[in-house]
């Protein structure tokens, strides 16, 4: 007998960055991340525990893909503990993103729990479970999906997640990110997220590399603390509506610590191109002049996502149109925002 299941899981963008890891993916800081709707990966998890040969073929928009093997049968590796049929399996993976694949846009969030859906979902049905998708059920694929990919363990839950062991927040752990949307006044839960594609190839840094640098840095203590700081300053400043002040200055301290961080290694990474630093000046300037709330936080990549209130998106995106698509790599933009969460299908 052979399974199958399919999930669609959203990418995330953090808020408060993860930026430093010990152990497999634990992560140094808490981080807190909004969900998002548009980015998402769609995975089909084929196995055949009759066919022992563990063979494993990856497709990536159709097309077979053993570049993409060693990452997931490191993944497997990782939670083989628990489900063992991993190893005695054959298996097919068939995913495609609805995004550009490494251009700086969380790819392994979307990816890795889009693949940690499937694994639970198969292993349910293996166990003849009734699929009762309760608070343990989505904790512990958080935590698996944490184990493909750190970030990915916050793209589980809809509009709001936080990760990792934060002052105050006693449910908070590293090991799973939790629920954060109960948290969230009306206007964070509709919030848009407009991604700037600056630069859609290869990001020239894997994020592996990038959390290793933290190892070396002097200051990479002062930044857990700042970090830790943040994460509880701004899961009090969502809880209001009349917070967009702060919520934009740390948004923004964050996106550029995170760079900060990377340039100031011995050996650093510039991942902001000329379009990012353009499009953050004629950012300041619009708020400046308009007042609209409208602000930038960004990946470890060249691309800005501009963050702002739904009621604010007809000005704001005649602005992107007139002002900013000079800036994006072929004029491409993706008009995201807070999302619902995954989805089976
Ligand atoms: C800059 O989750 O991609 O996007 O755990 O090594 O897979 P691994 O790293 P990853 O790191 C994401 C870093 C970030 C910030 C964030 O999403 O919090």
């Amino acid at each position: 007998m052979s399974y199958s299941a399919s999930w669609r899981s959203p990418s995330n963008i953090a808020l408060v960055k993860y930026w430093g890891k010990r152990d497999i993916q634990l992560p140094e800081n808490p981080s807190l991340s909004f969900t998002l709707s548009e980015c998402v990966s769609v995975t089909t998890l084929e196995v055949n525990p009759d066919d022992a040969s563990g063979s494993l073929a990856v497709f990536f928009d159709g097309a077979l893909q053993p570049a993409f093997e060693p990452k997931i049968r490191a993944f497997f590796s990782r939670i083989a503990d628990r489900f063992t049929w991993l190893n005695t399996s054959s298996i097919v993976v068939r995913s495609h993103n609805t995004f550009p694949h490494s251009a700086g846009i969380a790819s392994s969030a979307s990816a890795m729990s889009a693949l940690a859906l499937c694994i639970k979902d198969v292993d349910d049905q293996m166990a003849g479970e009734a699929l009762t998708h309760n608070v343990d059920w989505w904790q512990e694929v958080s935590e698996i999906s944490r184990l493909g990919s750190g970030s990915a363990c916050r793209s589980v839950f809809s509009h709001a997640a936080l990760w990792g062991q934060a002052t105050g927040i006693k449910e908070s752990s590293d090991h799973y990110a939790i629920p954060w949307a109960d948290k969230l006044a009306p206007v964070y839960k509709d919030f848009r997220d407009t991604i700037l594609i600056i630069s859609a190839g290869e990001k020239s840094v894997s994020s592996t590399a990038g959390h290793a640098l933290m190892n070396d840095l002097p200051y990479a203590t002062a930044r857990y603390r700042t970090a830790r700081q943040n994460v509880e300053r701004l899961s009090a400043v969502m809880q209001s509506d009349d917070s967009l002040d702060e919520f934009i200055t740390i948004c923004e301290s964050e996106a550029l610590q995170l760079h900060a961080l990377m340039m100031s290694g011995e050996k650093p990474f510039m991942l902001m191109e000329p379009g990012t630093i353009s499009v953050i000046k004629s950012l300041w300037h619009f708020r400046a002049e308009t007042k609209i709330p409208v602000c930038f936080t960004l990946d470890a990549g060249p691309n800005v996502h501009l963050l702002y209130p739904a009621s604010h998106a007809d000005k704001v995106m005649n602005w992107i149109r007139t002002e900013l698509v000079q800036y994006c790599d072929g004029g491409r933009f993706i008009e995201d925002r807070v999302g619902e969460g995954p989805e089976k299908i």
